[in-house]
């Protein structure tokens, strides 16, 4: 297979181009950015010096698939033409993740370049949309955060375990901002520091209740989602909360809620429910998510732990595994490396 990138000179671009050398199916062909255009792309990035490819404006080649990894909005206008072109695409922006253009004109700030599309774009979240991923033209990559939470909620939410009122406790290394400088990521200022932000509404909010909604769609959700960022260079963990809806939890025990998770990833090869709480170097440039689901026998809370290397599971690898599902590979192709430790 062939492959390109548009935009490989942020992050996300260029951990797609790390993870890509590595798969035995795919061959990148071409790969785009802005600022760096024309120069090697192993002169800009020097760990990927095996990659012998020159950093173009524009596409130019035909290719199985192409993955945008453009900021908001600059993605959904370059991908446009393609997709009505009928290319293969996964998007790891923002761009097709919203159902309603008019909640993600609310959220950000920018009328969608191409609404028309939102409704063909398959939610990449493999764990929930497999079979809808196999057929899929256009592919939504999730966010980094609502992966974790995601992930951390849905075998609760689907088994109407929680009242709806959730919280989620998140925690990001400085990786997540993306790589344009900013005062907050300034070493001097995130190092020997945590620090919440986005209390008045995170854009990744609207995209986690869309999708834990599905699961649930009796019930309205209340969720509180508190992102904080962390002086590491990467790896998310959430913490979520949920009241047991039965008599305070009695009814489950830490063992049931374990057996209600392993079950509902049961063929999830990327999902491990771990014994003990994980942490986020567990997870480092690997494609797994940690999951620690427990029950506070105090309060009748479920409390659910989750981890994943924001840059990874968070964004290329699962890109990648959408790519393995679309072009009917084995699903864990390219992506059987164990986490970094320590
Ligand atoms: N970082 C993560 O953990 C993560 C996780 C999931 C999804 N994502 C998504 O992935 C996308 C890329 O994120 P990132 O973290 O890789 O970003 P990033 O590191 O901040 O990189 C942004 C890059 O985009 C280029 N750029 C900015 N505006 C542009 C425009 N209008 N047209 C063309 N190029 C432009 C910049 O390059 P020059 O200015 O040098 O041209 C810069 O290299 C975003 O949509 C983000 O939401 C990121």
């Amino acid at each position: 297979m062939k492959a390109s990138i548009i935009n490989v000179t942020g992050y996300a671009g260029m951990e797609l181009t790390r993870l890509l050398y590595n798969h035995p199916e795919v061959t990148l062909v071409e790969v785009t950015a802005r600022s760096a255009a024309n120069q090697k792309l192993s002169d800009v990035f020097p760990h990927l010096n095996s990659v012998d490819l020159v950093i173009q404006e524009d596409l130019s080649k035909s290719t199985d698939v192409i993955f945008s990894a453009l900021p908001h909005k600059a993605s959904a206008e370059t991908l446009a033409p393609l997709i009505a072109q009928k290319n293969r695409v996964i998007d790891i922006s923002a761009d097709f993740r919203l159902n309603d253009n008019n909640i993600y004109q609310e959220w950000y700030g920018v009328d969608h370049p191409c609404p028309e599309y939102l409704h063909q774009a398959v939610y990449g979240l493999p764990e929930l949309y497999k079979s809808e991923l196999q057929t899929a033209l256009l592919v939504a990559n999730p966010g980094c955060y609502p992966t974790s939470a995601i992930l951390a909620l849905a075998p609760a939410i689907s088994a109407g375990l929680i009242q709806p009122s959730i919280i989620i406790d998140s925690k990001s290394g400085v990786s997540g901002a993306g790589r344009t400088l900013s005062h907050t990521t300034h070493f001097s200022e995130t190092n020997e520091n945590v620090a919440a932000y986005g209390l008045s509404g995170h854009r990744h909010l609207p995209e986690i209740t869309q999708e834990l909604l599905k699961l649930q769609p009796d019930h309205s959700l209340d969720i509180t989602f508190i992102p904080h960022l962390i002086p590491m260079t990467r790896g998310i963990l959430s913490t979520c909360y949920g009241t047991l809806l039965d008599d305070r939890g009695l009814n489950h025990s830490h063992s049931s809620i374990v057996e209600l998770y392993k079950e509902f990833f049961r063929d999830c090869p990327f999902v491990k429910i771990t014994n003990q709480p994980p942490g986020t170097k567990q997870t480092l440039g690997s494609n797994f998510c940690l999951i620690y689901p427990t029950v506070d026998q105090r309060t009748g809370r479920l409390v659910v732990i989750s981890c994943l290397d924001n840059l990874v599971k968070g964004a290329a690898g699962e890109a990648i595994q959408n790519m393995n599902i679309m072009f009917n590979l084995q699903e864990e192709t390219g992506l059987q490396n164990l986490a970094v430790f320590p």
